[in-house]
């Protein structure tokens, strides 16, 4: 069982604390005087090459980290995660998403889920080959994905970062209320050829069902109530609201509630990419995840990925102050990865609450932004390279492309070196003014522009160089991400894998729903009531 214990209460966190006033002025220019830092912090794993060596670390920071981990406990709390215990105590749940991915004969409920797994092989196999058609007889051509949050966020991401590999089948995904998401999905689409995959792990999401309502409307208008069977499939747990909505058992691929929303796109969720890029690449991308679960489980703390980049986190987090980390991927096939790492990582770690039910005393979950490389650096690098916050960020690329155009890519990893580079070094007073004393400026238009010439660095990146972006570099990719909030869950001792944050606005939103049809007799401040009278009566 995991152990409840205070990180601030360790000594490890004391002496960091110390520590951290020793380092926290020294600049990373200064530690890079030690010219076996890079290999020292850097960890190469199969087909990954991790170099943390540009971060605000030292071999003593190293150490007091791993103290830390040692102190609360990681191991036993590893023990604890992978051996399938209650460990999303407020729901009395396991977190199992990793037994999805485990090809060990002894994995939790190994039966069951290669069950669906086969039915999953099979239903996407008919699909692609056209083996099963739509009610009139002709081929399915497009797939609608609708679920939001985890049931969207992680098919979509994966759907779009594995485009290379796609098949024929057009995929769509529907998540937002709004109505304009739904509408512009299906006015192009031919609901003779269109699967709708309805995806929501309660079957109780008011955003899903009412999208999902809307377009089985659409599509019993345009062809009729029997040709459902052949184009509705769901994915849930929840089968008795699945039977009420109209879609028959066999068109059900069930999921358990051991593996949470943010962490399900292995299970039955992953159905839209199963359907996207072929039974095969998705056993791929479960087979990267598995490899990354042996790593994280069986390497030594100072070797070992998630747990490194995840504790360097909780020391710019608590010690640093920093708030936010970047997510910087340099390829656009990953656009989608800052957004899933959102809801992955703030939905997991965005707590106040300890795991012993007490407020706590320090920073937990950080904010998590990110775009495409080398679009970021025409938007916001300024503010990382010259503004007054810190901000981690790691830096994601691939030796090779996948579209073979070496000037292309030559051109894109450049910038990917030189940024980190360049956000190491900085450039000082000194450099500018040497650079500018060649121009035709005058000394004293000189003197006026170095201030804003300079760049301080010391800012720090981890760099994440993969081989080649594959299903199955990306199942160990999003692996890699799972178990580091892990880690942050454990030392920051609360609840990574419910969501009570979310439920508030879900209640008040059904309330405010039902008080629209009379905004006077309702029960809100003055503010919301005076919007609500404004909607209502423009
Ligand atoms: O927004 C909260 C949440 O419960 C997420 O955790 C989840 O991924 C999403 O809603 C969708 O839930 P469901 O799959 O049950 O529709």
């Amino acid at each position: 069982m995991m152990k409840n214990i205070n990180p601030t209460h360790t000594a490890a966190w004391q002496k960091l604390q110390s520590h951290y006033s020793d380092i926290k002025d020294i600049h990373l220019r200064e530690l890079f005087g030690n010219s076996s830092r890079a290999s020292e912090f850097t960890i190469a794993w199969k087909d990954f090459y991790v170099d943390y060596s540009k971060n605000r670390l030292d071999a003593t920071t190293k150490s007091l980290l791993i103290d830390l981990a040692n102190e609360v406990d990681l191991k036993g709390a590893m023990q604890s995660y992978f051996s399938g215990d209650k460990i999303n105590g407020t729901e009395d749940r396991a977190v199992l998403h990793t037994a999805l991915r485990d090809e060990k004969e002894s994995a939790f409920a190994k039966a069951e889920v290669s069950k669906v797994k086969a039915s999953i092989k099979t239903f996407t196999d008919a699909i692609i080959t056209g083996k099963h058609t739509g009610a009139t007889g002709k081929q399915i051509t497009d797939v609608v994905n609708i679920g939001i949050g985890g049931s969207d966020l992680g098919p979509v991401m994966v759907v779009e970062a594995l485009q290379f590999y796609k098949n024929h089948l057009n995929v769509h995904f529907i998540s937002n209320v709004d109505g304009d998401h739904v509408a512009e999905t299906i006015k192009n689409l031919n609901p003779e050829t269109t699967l709708f995959v309805i995806v929501s792990k309660t079957f109780t999401t008011q955003e899903t069902l009412s999208n999902a309502t809307t377009v089985r409307e659409w599509f019993v208008e345009h062809l009729n109530e029997e040709a459902v069977a052949s184009h509705f499939v769901a994915v849930s747990t929840n089968l008795e609201a699945i039977a009420d909505f109209g879609i028959a058992s066999e068109n059900v691929f069930p999921m358990w509630n051991w593996v949470g929303g943010r962490f399900s796109l292995w299970s039955s969720v992953g159905l839209s990419i199963a359907l996207a890029v072929g039974y095969d690449h998705f056993e791929e991308l479960l087979t990267g995840a598995y490899e990354m679960d042996v790593h994280f489980k069986e390497t030594p703390f100072e070797d070992n990925i998630p747990v490194i980049t995840a504790l360097l986190s909780v020391w710019y987090n608590n010690f640093f102050g920093a708030e936010t980390e970047a997510i910087i991927p340099y390829t656009q096939y990953l656009h989608r990865l800052p957004a899933y790492l959102q809801q992955a990582i703030m939905e997991s770690n965005g707590k106040s609450v300890d795991r012993n039910g007490e407020r706590v005393t320090y920073e937990t979950g950080n904010i998590i932004w990110g775009e495409p490389g080398t679009n970021s650096q025409h938007a916001f690098f300024q503010l990382i390279h010259q503004g007054t916050k810190l901000i981690p960020a790691d830096f994601i690329g691939f030796k090779k492309s996948l579209h073979g155009k070496e000037d292309h890519h030559d051109k894109l990893m450049a910038n990917f070196f030189a940024q980190t580079e360049a956000l190491m070094n900085g450039k000082t007073a000194d450099e500018v003014a040497w650079e500018m004393a060649g121009s035709t400026l005058s000394r004293k238009r000189i003197e006026q522009l170095t201030p804003f010439k300079v760049f301080e660095g010391n800012k720090p990146t981890t760099t994440i160089l993969i081989d080649q972006l594959t299903p199955k570099s990306l199942g160990a990719l999003i692996a890699m991400y799972e178990h580091k909030i892990f880690v942050q869950g454990v030392v920051w001792n609360i609840y990574s894998y419910d969501q009570w944050g979310v439920e508030l606005g879900k209640q008040l939103a059904k309330q405010v729903l039902s008080d629209f049809q009379n905004v006077e007799k309702s029960q809100h401040d003055v503010s919301t009531k005076s919007l609500l009278n404004h909607y209502k009566n423009s």
